[in-house]
């Protein structure tokens, strides 16, 4: 076992308005325990429009779940319109922002070079990026997983420095994984995640690929959490699905408690 503390962040993606928004988190708040936040680091992600309501209600109601983004801008301020900067996030409070998500990649051209510009916007607003990464399943079925991740993660830390990417938290998440209800095996997620972990520690050395907490993300349910978080590679989850129902989500960040 690993001292990096599991963390179970909720991608709630475009699910929510700010409405609603606030009665999950307070009945998440309702459900989890201190004991629970002792364990896991409870991180909920939800659209923009919300954000403010999120971190009104975790403030009002003192609980110790950490705000995160979906996305961000690169640049601080401009004519970007539609966009949304970093500073803006970081005044909100807002302490996590996914970056690179394969929804992203995929739908809205996110390039390496794009992700790589984000994180370095998100680690200069002095908030921790969730850098995605994970293989199609075409790559999956060719045997090119580990070239891909492998890629993703030098695109990423490219001359970063081993301060800034101490600071980061990545998440594998194959795309085959996501939203379709067959996660990836607990071994192979171990394995993928072993891959990228070495891959750290050759670039940036020991103490930063054993500090670097690195999660597992595609169809993280109550019912297949505790297989996943048992193996020594899975650092906890990015969850999409069932983050949005506040009941499975506390079941996630129980049985993920290690
Ligand atoms: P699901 O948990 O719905 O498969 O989504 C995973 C994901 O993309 C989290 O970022």
């Amino acid at each position: 076992m690993s001292d990096r503390k599991p963390m179970m962040a909720g991608n709630w993606k475009m699910h929510h308005t700010h409405l609603e928004a606030i009665q999950v988190v307070q009945k998440l708040g309702f459900r989890l325990e201190s004991k629970d936040f002792d364990r896991v680091d409870v991180v909920i992600c939800p659209a923009f429009t919300a954000l403010r309501s999120v971190q009104t209600t975790i403030d009002g109601d003192r609980l110790a779940i950490g705000l995160g983004a979906q996305d961000c801008h690169w640049e601080k301020q401009g004519a970007f319109t539609g966009e949304v900067s970093p500073l803006m996030l970081a005044k909100l409070n807002v302490k996590y922002v996914i970056v690179g998500h394969s929804e992203r990649r995929e739908m809205f051209g996110e390039t390496d070079e794009i992700v790589a510009k984000k994180l370095r916007a998100v680690l200069g607003a002095g908030m921790t990026p969730i850098i995605c990464v994970g293989e199609t399943l075409d790559e999956r079925e060719h045997g090119t997983t580990e070239e891909k991740v492998k890629g993703q993660i030098e695109a990423a830390f490219q001359r970063l420095p081993a301060e800034e990417a101490a600071r980061c938290i990545v998440a594998y998440e194959p795309i085959w994984a996501i939203g379709t209800g067959h996660n990836a095996t607990p071994d192979d997620a171990n394995e993928t995640i072993g891959v990228i972990r070495r891959h750290v520690r050759v670039g940036l050395g020991d103490a930063l690929a054993d500090g670097l907490r690195i999660l597992y993300g595609g169809s993280v349910k109550p019912g297949n959490v505790a297989a996943l978080m048992a193996m020594p590679e899975i650092d906890g989850g990015l969850v999409g699905g069932a983050s949005l129902d506040p009941d499975e989500f506390a079941r996630v960040v129980q049985f993920g408690a290690r």
